[in-house]
């Protein structure tokens, strides 16, 4: 999850060559996906507005527009993900009930109070981190809306090594229950929270290093293979020594006021 540092290839290229193999691009599994969907008080909700922003490809909107009576937009920055999550869509038949939308979800200019269900699942630098989006998300939707956010939080200090693989992400984790306090102080009300678990997580970056190995096996010429490969060498080497045992993750339920 936290972001390294590029040389000279494109990062959107390095995350759609890494995550080619997820559905759903954050360490919960598809079980627990379909759980936190099926949970959201959305049934008596007609034609519910739903805004994902970070929306990868496009596996939560979509099978949030299955389950409910319910149209959509997500906006992805990546433009492997917008091309995938809108190919995903028409091939499901949902091409009229959610658009994908290339472009910084910070910069979208959404009327306020519109949607019932804003989410931001692994994405909350998009506005500076957990409260930011809050802040940002909470304008969006109408009063007594939801706002579904996936974030991650520490389950112990981080180790000297670790804060110096990640200096911009380790030192400023959170517990878990101060991302929820962050919400509460907000004004937020906690619905439920999901959280992950080692095999969970190990699924997330073990499909990473997978995808970014085989990409290289395959694409021996790919000017960029090579730094595919030792970035995300390094990410699963600094996950395995430090992050497995130090990041947690959970998706947050909270209702609006
Ligand atoms: C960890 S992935 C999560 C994707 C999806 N929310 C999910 O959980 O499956 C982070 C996503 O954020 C997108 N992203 C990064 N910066 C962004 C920005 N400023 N605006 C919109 N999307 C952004 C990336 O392209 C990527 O798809």
């Amino acid at each position: 999850m936290p972001q390294g540092i590029i040389k000279t290839m494109n990062i959107w290229k390095y995350y759609g060559v890494t995550h080619a193999d997820h559905l759903v691009m954050n360490p919960t599994s598809e079980a627990k996906t379909d759980e936190f969907i099926s949970l959201l008080p959305l049934k008596n909700t007609p034609n519910a507005r739903v805004l994902d922003i970070a929306s990868g490809k496009g596996e939560q909107l979509l099978r949030i527009i299955e389950k409910y009576d319910a149209t959509g937009v997500g906006i992805d920055i990546s433009p492997y993900e917008v091309e995938a999550s809108t190919k995903r869509a028409a091939e499901r038949g949902l091409q009229n009930k959610v658009e994908f939308i290339e472009g910084d979800g910070a910069k979208q200019d959404f009327e306020p109070s519109s949607f019932d269900l804003a989410m931001c699942l692994g994405a909350s630098w998009v506005w500076g981190g957990h409260l930011g989006t809050i802040e940002a998300l909470k304008k969006l939707v109408k009063p007594g809306g939801l706002m579904v956010l996936g974030e991650p939080y520490k389950l112990k200090e981080p180790e000297p090594g670790y804060i110096e693989a990640e200096p911009d992400f380790a030192p400023s984790m959170v517990t878990h229950a101060e991302n929820v306090e962050i919400a509460q102080n907000a004004g937020l009300k906690l619905l439920y929270a999901i959280a992950s678990d080692h095999n969970d997580w190990d699924r997330y970056e073990g499909l990473r290093l997978r995808a970014a190995e085989l990409f290289a096996e395959e694409n021996p010429d790919d000017p960029d293979a090579i730094e595919i490969l030792e970035k995300q060498r390094g990410e699963h080497d600094t996950y395995l020594k430090h992050g497995r045992d130090t990041v947690g993750w959970a998706i947050y339920m909270f209702r609006a006021p």
